[in-house]
């Protein structure tokens, strides 16, 4: 697939051989441009509204009501889609949340919305959509967030003003580090297109880039093995997603959305302290989901004060 890929910037920037790509990207004044195209070449950008349903219904039960709780005081809400193609994503996290929680449209959230991919991004920001990545939104969400008919359908105003999109390498060390107070990192299907080593680092910065017992939902099929301890697996019918567990006594306490949710033992882990047996017996009874640490302790700048579009 990456061979055929290739072969298509080859042609279009007149290289013989890889080797010759090679050295085109390395030293050929025009290589920064050609990076992009590359880039837009080689990702896969499969996504679709309300993809693995039940992940988004555990945002819209689960975790988006503990945001809300936690985040009371001040009224402020920061979700992240990390790897959001073209934002299929975070403009469905979008309806959920004006969708569930009419009392939202007093407080400030916003969906910062990051992929490699400019082309993605480009395409997220039209907001142009076509039935298959419509095909699992109900009609009523159509005729409610959308404009258009048939063939092609607009996003609306409404869900467009809390989506942010923004460029980003999730291998970019420097510009991950200056993210930080998330409430909610999605970023699923993705960590799959990286080796052990990459997917480490990048799991530690999301780490560093959540606020303490912030929520992490990673793909269906993906898991933390062996890549980072620090984040505590919750089961929530049939999926799994993650909390921050941070270093004060509060930030090592399980929240109270962990209430009323069983182990995969059946047990209820809602009042064990973080290193109770308890707990302990419900992690490793998902040990295939949580392996060793994985940890550090970054600071930066917010991405608000970035001045992304
Ligand atoms: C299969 S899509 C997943 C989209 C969406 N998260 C979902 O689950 O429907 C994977 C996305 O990850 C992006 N991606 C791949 N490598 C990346 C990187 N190093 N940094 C940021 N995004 C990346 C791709 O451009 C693509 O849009």
């Amino acid at each position: 697939m990456l061979e055929s890929r290739l072969s298509l910037r080859l042609t279009a920037t007149h290289c013989r051989t890889f080797e010759d790509y090679y050295n085109f990207l390395r030293f050929d004044p025009g290589r920064e441009s050609e990076l992009r195209e590359l880039f837009n070449c080689v990702t896969t950008n499969e996504t679709s509204f309300f993809r693995d349903t039940t992940q988004i219904d555990c945002f819209r039960h689960v975790i988006l009501p503990q945001v809300m709780k936690d985040r009371e005081a001040t009224r402020k809400i920061r979700i992240w889609s990390a790897g959001c193609s073209s934002g299929e994503e975070p403009f469905t996290l979008a309806i959920v949340v004006v969708e569930e929680f009419p009392a939202l449209a007093t407080w400030d959230v916003q969906i910062l919305a990051t992929d490699l991919s400019e082309q993605a991004l480009e395409n997220g920001r039209r907001g142009v959509y076509g039935p298959y990545a419509l095909r699992h939104v109900p009609p009523a969400y159509l005729k409610k967030y959308f404009t258009g008919s048939d063939g092609q359908y607009t996003i609306g105003p409404m869900l467009r003003k809390m989506v942010k999109f923004s460029p980003l390498n999730l291998v970019d060390s420097v510009r991950m580090r200056a993210i930080r107070d998330m409430d909610v990192v999605f970023c699923r299907n993705v960590l799959i297109y990286f080796d052990q080593e990459t997917r480490k680092k990048i799991i530690t910065h999301f780490y560093d880039a959540l606020r303490d017992q912030g929520m992490f939902v990673i793909g269906f099929s993906e898991s933390l093995n062996g890549i980072n301890r620090l984040f505590r697996p919750a089961p929530w019918n049939k999926t799994i997603f993650y909390y921050k567990v941070g270093n004060s006594v509060a930030a090592r306490s399980v929240p109270s959305v962990m209430r009323g949710l069983r182990g995969m033992d059946g047990q209820p882990i809602d009042q064990a302290a973080p290193n109770s047996g308890r707990l302990q017996s419900f992690t490793s009874s998902v040990a295939s989901h949580v392996g060793p640490v994985g940890e550090s302790v970054l600071s930066g700048r917010s991405w608000e004060s970035r001045g992304e579009s």
